[in-house]
């Protein structure tokens, strides 16, 4: 874990208050693995509040004149986040990470299945293009309130195949992500996913009925103040006990949770 000043190379509202960031900041992300998050500070040196940290998830990295830089996926839902999205070229962020315990692909599997509900697209979005990088058939199960909610296609490898899904039926099929997981399931070596609670208690309903038990990692969520395993505010009740989400996960293996 590195503690630094990061960079903000540029903001852009992607999609309806929805922000893509990037940064420069190699020692962030040089070990970092797909599934990590960070911890930034949502407000200048000199300023106390709000205090204490926001959690992100490492969105992406890309290679530029020979610099590894990352970036965020954020909806902004409140201080901290409005702060974020107002930083600009040349303002500093700071930050700590890679944290936490990222996504495992399996060797053997081929065929991968991600499923994400609204902003957990955050993560999935890299694990997609690493599950292309590693040769495997990716198909990603994308759900949204509504279409301007929509993780854009454009942004993600050609060669993942895209599944839309909102609540209201505005963009692709309408109805739950869990729905089109039912239909999916099948399909897959592996799952992952991102989301909020009730989508993941959905999806390991699926899982069960489904009577196959596929292997399925999810990205939990949950306030968190350090970040490292100090605090104690990321506890989550799961089969083997106590765990905190932002050391022991936030992967887990989706029947240890639910
Ligand atoms: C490991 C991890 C990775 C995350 N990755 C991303 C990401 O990639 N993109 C993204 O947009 N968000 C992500 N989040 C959620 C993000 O941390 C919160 O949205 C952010 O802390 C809100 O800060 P705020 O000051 O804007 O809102 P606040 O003013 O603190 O809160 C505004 C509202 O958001 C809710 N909220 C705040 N924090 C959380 C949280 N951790 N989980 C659920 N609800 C919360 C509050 O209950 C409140 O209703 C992640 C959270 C964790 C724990
Ligand atoms: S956030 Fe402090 S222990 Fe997890």
């Amino acid at each position: 874990m590195n503690f630094t000043h990061a960079r903000v190379l540029s903001t852009e509202e992607v999609y309806e208050d929805t922000y893509l960031q990037w940064y420069s900041a190699e020692e962030i992300v040089t070990p970092a693995r797909v599934g990590q998050f960070v911890m930034l500070r949502c407000r200048s040196d000199e300023e106390m509040d709000p205090l204490l940290p926001r959690a992100m998830s490492i969105h992406r990295t890309r290679t530029v004149a020979g610099e590894l830089q990352w970036s965020l996926l954020f909806y902004v839902v409140g201080r901290g986040t409005r702060w974020l999205a107002a930083r600009r070229s040349g303002d500093q962020v700071f930050t700590h990470g890679p944290l936490g315990r990222g996504f495992e692909i399996r060797e053997s599997s081929s065929n991968l299945l991600l499923v994400a509900g609204g902003i957990g697209i955050a993560p999935l979005a890299w694990l997609a293009e690493e599950g292309v990088r590693r040769g495997k058939n990716v198909t990603l199960l994308l759900g949204a309130r509504n279409a301007s909610l929509v993780y854009p296609a454009e942004l993600l490898p050609p060669e993942v195949e895209i599944v839309v899904s909102t609540d209201d039926g505005s963009a692709g099929r309408h109805g739950l992500v869990s729905e089109a997981f039912a239909e999916y399931l099948m399909w897959c070596d592996q799952a992952f996913a991102c989301g909020p609670n009730p989508m993941f208690r959905a999806l390991a309903e699926v899982r069960r009925q489904s009577g196959v038990r596929k292997p399925a990692q999810i990205l939990m969520e949950e306030r968190m103040c350090c970040g490292t395993g100090i605090c104690y505010s990321c506890a989550v009740f799961t089969r083997k006990g106590v765990r905190l989400v932002c050391k022991d996960g936030p992967m887990f293996e989706i029947h240890e949770v639910y």
